[in-house]
């Protein structure tokens, strides 16, 4: 049924070259600070900063994000009764950002952010008039939760400080913890919450799933297994997966939509000789697992297992999904199964996974590249959309361009009549 096609190998394999080169995935930060064992504030995030500063002519702006390898830094504390406490993030040649906390008895919340950077780094400040250490705050953060719950904001979230920008994403955070692990339950930020909640009860309040918005396309991610023989599944694909489950908070079914954030999720799995696994955890929500199986004989490969685990605050029950007898993403043994229009993978009544731009390979894989291609079958139909359309634009011109030179040639031979 799938077509091969040379020219998605050299598309594939110069993909595949282009990430490892330059494109190693984005990982959120992480960052904790501790009262001897006790940990106290946490955080998942990743920070983007934009700084404006004096140039001989002028003013430029520099761009910095918060590396992997920033540290957990000097004044960073779990407080005392007169001291709040605070994170500071520590990068680079003498940067930082720091986190300040307060209570009350419901809510923790960001009092001050604070950036310092150090204009004397010129990887980030060429040519910069001064060579001070500058710092900038602001009491504005909109960072508030729920005490004892994680704060999660995956959404971009600008904070603007006089010179300085910085936008945060892909962030849990959580002060004043109980215990080692960001707590379970979320105090989702508004941005998120208007991505992924269904929309106001204006249903009846009977179990009928209420209405979602879509949070757009995911992201791509690049989810590959390395077995003792090397990398043996590849695999990237933005995901989203579609949940129905009964709300305790609701207390009906309801719908979430939710996107798989490649940054937040690690990849795992085993590979046999006719049975291959990709398991994506995002440690505190969810599990979910991919098993091709291939039939040796046919030398045919099929997405023939999914099940998804996850652990969700607002849910009566564990959701938890199985089904062992799917027959999806069918393939050959050596060549890769792609498809770049959105697939729709049932599970269960409850459950879908939505795929976009998806690239997989589960057994032969040489060199961790992709095999040559086969197109699904959306793909295709896809591309023949505008072949048609193509041919019905040429066919029209032609009719044209020959009722015109008919006419042309009448009137012509009318002139010479007369
Ligand atoms: C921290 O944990 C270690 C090992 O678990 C233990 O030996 C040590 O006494 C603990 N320290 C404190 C201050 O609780
Ligand atoms: C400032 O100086 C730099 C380098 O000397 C030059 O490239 C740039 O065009 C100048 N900008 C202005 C606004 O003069
Ligand atoms: C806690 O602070 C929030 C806003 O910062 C406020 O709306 C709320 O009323 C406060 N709660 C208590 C119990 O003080
Ligand atoms: C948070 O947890 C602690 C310890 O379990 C508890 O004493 C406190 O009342 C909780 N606070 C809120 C607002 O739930
Ligand atoms: C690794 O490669 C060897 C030799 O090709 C093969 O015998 C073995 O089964 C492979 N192991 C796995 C886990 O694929
Ligand atoms: C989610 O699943 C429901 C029920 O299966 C379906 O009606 C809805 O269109 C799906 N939404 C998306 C975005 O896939
Ligand atoms: C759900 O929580 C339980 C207990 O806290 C844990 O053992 C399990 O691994 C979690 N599952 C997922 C999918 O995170
Ligand atoms: C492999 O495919 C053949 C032909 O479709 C089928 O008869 C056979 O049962 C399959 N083998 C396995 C292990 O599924
Ligand atoms: C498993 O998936 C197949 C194919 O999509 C479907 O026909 C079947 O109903 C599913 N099984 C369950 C238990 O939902």
């Amino acid at each position: 049924m799938a077509r091969y096609s040379q020219k998605h190998t050299l598309i594939a394999g110069v993909a595949v070259f282009a990430l490892l080169g330059c494109l190693s995935p984005v990982l959120a930060v992480t960052l904790e600070v501790k009262d001897g064992n006790d940990t106290c504030i946490k955080a998942e995030l990743l920070a983007n900063l934009s700084v404006l500063y004096s140039v001989g002519n002028g003013t430029r702006m520099a761009l910095m994000n918060l590396p992997d390898s920033a540290e957990v830094g000097k004044g960073s504390t779990c407080g005392s009764s007169s001291v709040a406490p605070m994170l500071v993030a520590t990068f680079g040649n003498g940067h930082s950002l720091s986190l300040n906390f307060t209570k009350n008895m419901t809510l923790y919340r960001v009092d001050t952010l604070t950036v310092a950077y150090n204009l004397n780094d010129s990887t980030f400040f060429p040519d910069s008039k001064s060579t001070d250490t500058e710092s900038v705050s602001t009491n504005l953060t909109g960072i508030q939760a729920q005490l004892n719950t994680t704060y999660r904001c995956f959404s971009a979230s600008p904070v603007a400080m006089p010179k300085v920008n910085v936008t945060f994403t892909e962030m849990r955070m959580e002060a004043y913890m109980q215990s080692a692990n960001l707590s379970k339950e979320e105090t989702i930020c508004t941005a998120d919450a208007s991505a992924t909640t269904p929309a106001p009860k204006t249903t009846p309040a009977t179990t009928t799933a209420a209405p979602t918005t879509s949070p757009g396309t995911p992201v791509q991610g690049n989810y590959n297994v390395t077995g003792s023989n090397g990398t043996c599944l590849l695999a990237k694909m933005g995901l989203q997966l579609n949940l129905t489950y009964t709300s305790t908070a609701q207390g009906k079914l309801v719908q979430e939509i939710l996107n798989v954030q490649p940054g937040l999720v690690r990849a795992s799995g085993s590979c046999g000789s006719t049975v291959a696994t990709l398991s994506l955890t995002d440690e505190l929500h969810f599990n979910l697992n991919f098993t091709f199986n291939l039939n040796s004989t046919t030398k045919k490969y099929h997405l023939g297992s999914i099940s998804f685990d996850a652990n969700m605050t607002d849910v009566t029950a564990p959701f938890h999904v199985v089904n062992n007898s799917l027959n999806y993403l069918r393939g050959t043994l050596g060549k890769s199964y792609m498809c770049s229009a959105e697939q729709t993978l049932l599970v269960n009544g409850n459950f879908t996974v939505n795929t976009f731009r998806l690239q997989v390979q589960p057994f032969g894989v040489n060199n961790n590249q992709f095999g040559a291609a086969e197109e699904c079958q959306l793909d295709e139909d896809n591309m023949l959309i505008p072949i048609i359309v193509g041919a019905a634009l040429a066919g029209l011109v032609l009719i044209v361009l020959i009722a015109y030179l008919i006419g042309r040639k009448r009137s012509h031979a009318g002139y010479q009549t007369i």
